[in-house]
């Protein structure tokens, strides 16, 4: 393995340089656009570096039994597919990946479809999908060298960044936007030891100032404007298609906020097609909230050709994004897949969470947008009753318990939100009761009449 195996492409400009040739924003000298990771051995089809898709299925899932520690990563098990590393002894993993694809009956019933899965990947070691992009990038920051990395952050990426650089022994500095991130998040960068600044502005200014620190500090910037968190992003595709026996189901549903995890699923899929690992792509579509919902008025602007920065708002505070870095990636990803790409006002989503929660899974609001969405899809006859589909659900419930709790006792949607929606409102709410403590008033609260 050496660093020679990969190279950066420019989106924009096509533009080919070496890894090492990056400049610290990840942009493109000469256009400005963003790169992504190539391996030029995959182009022949006898290519020496060419991996042999038979022997990876088998290899893959022998690496379940062992016991070497890279092994136990989800990310690592396939890093065949991520050759980003001169050695793997650099690698950092705290065992991400490998995440649960839960059945969600009541869903299923409900919208009339035969199968709806979630591949839940909050149920990483932080607690969201940032973890698998983490362990790829921040990785590559400790084997060239860095002693500081940073991002900008909704909060699950400062999370993982904060682990990860402390299990590496790094330093890492995190920017947020004050009082707009949820505190589960905030607790964890602090409790890593980054040094977190919230600052007077949304994430979009926090990225743009990051970017141009990056340029006069020597600091690895983490955000997934760098190609090597999109490598890691991409393994869940591999461990979905793994999860059908290779044939992959009919459609993925992901949220969209900066868009680098819709474009990351998307170039995992691409490339085990590529390879041969299968047939076809799945339909892969991206969800956004209504206020924060670039993308979606891109496509209808100008069909995904140019993107007009929005003023961001929703509760959704991880997709709370008005001008995400990674949106052609995206467009060609749902282009070329034949997805869709719509978004969900405010009541969708916390119904949608609520249903996810009373699957016995849940998951952060953001996370909840795809079901939200499939609903939406499912109405207008985008899905069939016999499509299986899979909804990313990319945050644990924990990160954002304000607005699950606000949600249980009714204060969490506006009159104007949630009109009409009162009594679907009433049966997913279920607030907790203050109750005298004797045994009467307790059997009272069972059977509602507390
Ligand atoms: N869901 C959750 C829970 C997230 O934290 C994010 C992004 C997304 C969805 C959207 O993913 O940006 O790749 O389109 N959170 C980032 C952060 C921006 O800073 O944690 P995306």
């Amino acid at each position: 393995m050496n660093e020679d195996l990969h190279q950066l492409h420019c989106v924009g400009c096509g533009a080919r340089i070496r890894g090492v040739e990056a400049g610290p924003d990840f942009r493109c000298a000469n256009c400005g656009e963003l790169f992504e990771v190539e391996y030029p051995g995959w182009g022949e089809r006898k290519g020496p570096d060419r991996p042999n898709a038979g022997a990876l299925k088998w290899l893959w899932r022998e690496r379940r039994a062992s016991h070497e520690e890279i092994d136990h990563s989800g990310v690592w098990r396939f890093r065949e597919l991520l050759p980003i590393l001169s050695s793997f002894g650099n690698v950092v993993s705290l065992r991400e990946g490998n995440t649960p694809l839960y059945h969600l009956p009541h869903a299923a019933k409900r919208l009339g479809i035969d199968q709806i899965f979630a591949k839940h990947q909050g149920m990483n070691p932080t607690g969201s999908f940032k973890d698998t992009g983490m362990t790829a990038a921040l990785s590559v920051a400790k084997e060239r060298g860095f002693e500081w990395v940073a991002c900008a952050s909704t909060g699950n990426t400062s999370a993982a960044m904060a682990a990860y650089a402390a299990r590496a022994g790094l330093r890492c500095l995190v920017l947020i936007p004050e009082g707009k991130i949820a505190w589960g998040k905030l607790a964890q960068a602090m409790d890593y030891g980054a040094v977190t600044c919230q600052l007077n502005t949304d994430f979009d200014g926090c990225l743009s100032l990051l970017t141009k620190i990056v340029k006069h500090a020597p600091i690895y910037l983490l955000n997934s404007v760098n190609p090597y968190r999109l490598e890691g992003q991409k393994t869940p595709a591999f461990e979905i298609a793994e999860a059908f026996d290779w044939n992959v189901p009919d459609h993925l549903i992901v949220p969209g906020g900066n868009l680098g995890n819709s474009s990351a699923l998307g170039k995992g899929f691409r490339e085990m097609k590529e390879l041969g690992l299968i047939a076809r792509m799945p339909r892969i579509s991206v969800i956004q909230a209504e206020g924060a919902n670039p993308l979606v008025r891109s496509f209808a602007a100008n069909n995904g050709t140019a993107l007009e920065p929005v003023a961001a708002h929703t509760r959704a505070t991880a997709i709370r994004i008005g001008n995400p870095a990674s949106w052609r990636k995206a467009v060609r990803v749902i282009q070329e897949t034949g997805g869709y790409c719509l978004d969900v006002n405010e009541a969708e989503i916390a119904i949608a969470k609520a249903e996810i929660g009373s699957e016995g899974l849940g998951c952060e609001p953001a996370s909840a947008v795809t079901l939200a969405g499939l609903k939406k899809l499912r109405a207008k006859g985008a899905i069939g009753s016999g499509e299986t589909v899979v909804l990313l659900l990319t945050g644990h419930t924990l990160k954002d318990a304000d607005y699950t709790i606000d949600f249980h006792k009714g204060t969490l949607l506006g009159a104007e939100e949630s009109k009409g929606l009162e009594p679907e409102l009433a049966r997913l709410r279920h607030n907790a009761v203050v109750v005298d403590a004797n045994e009467a008033a307790v059997l009272a609260a069972m059977k509602g009449t507390a």
